[in-house]
């Protein structure tokens, strides 16, 4: 009677566990009617966003960038990208008309998580110091040939309000970040000075966010990229708009009739987002509350968080025994890279996910249907967060009037994307793109394509850096 008893609590524990995961499940439903509600949405928002500054949720900030890379650029330029855990430092070479990408370098450094919500010039000095051991290393090919200062595009992927196409105030921190002192200053200014401060003399010639860059970057190698998108840490969307469709814009119409807008589209948000009490509680508890909903449901930071979170609910109704694992309870412990490693497991034992729960987790002793589950649910959280994600992209498809083929124009039209999300978690990036094209049919997704641009933002501040070189050797 005992054993009968116990397999009866068990089971009943089960059928609460699934319970849980049956309800995420339905309130994380993505189905094409619904996506195509978020795409009106995200192009709705588009144009209040560009009609009058605070108009909508979406910035739609406006980088002072007109003109994308022609390959004319030539010459030494610095980047430095700053915007995830990690900042990246590059020189490129750049060889001019017919030349290309002569020669590159990059050194990698990641950030102490202490500095992201510190002060601002300890970031700043921290930033410098790499970059000053960067340059000290410059080989005697990959030196400037003239006097003149070096150059820098500088990547800073937070909401900038531009002033220039080398200035901008920071609007607020995402993503991990979260210094006030910063806010409302100019980013290149802080840069300037803790250059200064390490003897090192160097000049930001433009100032971009990451879409930007990958924009550039992408745009030269293939003058079809008209849009960029970043699935990492946070996720953004930046694309060439034509300035007579921006009422906000005051300024002088480019010679070109374009200006790249950086959407931040990381802070839309809307009625038909699927959110779940999950999504609401780690909002809550999060940097910052109310802010980057969008972000939040679709981006890396986010996702092994949300997976955490279902896990443990289930765990207090007792899914892994009567106690809930301590580990467990710890914000931010299951990251995505962890996530993602799991919901590939194609062992038959699922040996990875076991292991995983095991080192990371201290859970040991689950059954293989306990771990055929926890795969489910992260198949229910990536695949919402990458449906979402092609629902945005065709949002701003509509808005450019690229998600219909005109008769008799043959455009191609070229998405640029990067970010550890869709580089390395292949199930999210094969959703996203069998969504697109279930969102736009056989016919219109012949006509598009997703590229993936390696890296394109440091490139393409560099690039950027160039065309802005205040010492125009450009041979354009
Ligand atoms: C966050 C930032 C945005 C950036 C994106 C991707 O959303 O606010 O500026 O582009 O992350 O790094």
């Amino acid at each position: 009677a005992v054993v009968i008893h116990r397999k009866m609590k068990k089971s009943g524990k089960w059928v609460k566990a699934m319970e849980i995961v049956k309800e995420f499940e339905e309130s994380c439903r993505t189905p094409i009617s619904k996506l195509k509600q978020v795409a009106d949405a995200m192009t709705v928002e588009m144009h209040a966003g560009l009609a009058s500054e605070g108009g909508s949720k979406l910035k739609m900030l406006i980088t002072y960038v007109d003109s994308l890379p022609t390959g004319n650029e030539k010459g030494l330029f610095y980047a430095l990208d700053l915007g995830g855990t990690n900042f990246r430092v590059l020189r490129v070479l750049l060889g001019g008309k017919d030349g290309g990408i002569l020669k590159q370098q990059f050194k990698e450094v990641s950030i102490p998580p202490n500095k992201m919500t510190g002060s601002s010039a300890e970031l700043f000095d921290y930033i410098a110091a790499e970059l000053a051991k960067f340059v000290a290393q410059e080989e005697d090919d990959f030196k400037p040939t003239s006097g003149r200062p070096r150059e820098l595009g500088f990547t800073f992927s937070f909401p900038v309000m531009q002033t220039s196409i080398a200035s901008g105030t920071l609007l607020r921190w995402t993503k991990g970040f979260s210094i006030d002192e910063t806010v409302g200053q100019d980013v290149v200014a802080e840069l300037t000075k803790a250059l200064e401060r390490q003897g090192l003399e160097m000049r930001v010639s433009a100032l971009v966010n990451d879409t930007v860059g990958t924009l550039a970057g992408g745009k030269y190698a293939n003058n079809d990229v008209v849009v960029s998108v970043i699935l990492g840490t946070g996720s953004n969307a930046a694309y060439v708009e034509r300035a007579q469709a921006i009422p906000k814009w005051h300024g002088l119409l480019p010679k070109s009739g374009e200006m790249v807008i950086n959407m931040e589209w990381g802070n839309f948000r809307s009625s038909h987002l699927p959110l779940t009490e999950y999504d609401q509680a780690l909002d809550a508890e999060s940097l910052n509350p109310g802010e980057q909903i969008y972000e939040k449901v679709i981006s890396g930071m986010y996702l092994g968080e949300i997976f955490r979170r279902v896990l443990c609910r289930m765990a207090e109704e007792a899914f892994f025994g009567d106690v809930v694992p301590p580990k467990l309870k710890e914000p931010f412990i299951l990251g995505t890279p962890v996530m993602s490693a799991m919901h590939h497991d194609t062992s038959p034992d699922l040996k990875v996910v076991a292991n995983n729960l095991k080192d990371i987790l201290e859970i040991s002793n689950t059954s293989l249907k306990m771990r055929k589950v926890i795969v489910q649910l992260c198949d229910i959280v990536a695949t919402r967060g990458a449906r979402l994600s092609a629902a945005g992209l065709l949002g701003i498809l509509k808005k450019m009037g690229r998600d219909t083929i005109k008769e008799g124009e043959k455009q191609k039209t070229v998405i640029a994307m990067d970010g550890g999300l869709y580089e390395h978690y292949e199930e999210y990036r094969n959703s996203l793109e069998n969504c697109l094209k279930e969102l736009l049919g056989e016919e219109v997704c012949k006509t598009i394509k997703i590229e993936h641009s390696n890296d394109g933002s440091g490139i393409g501040a560099a690039l950027l850096s160039a065309s802005h070189s205040q010492y125009l050797e450009d041979e354009s």
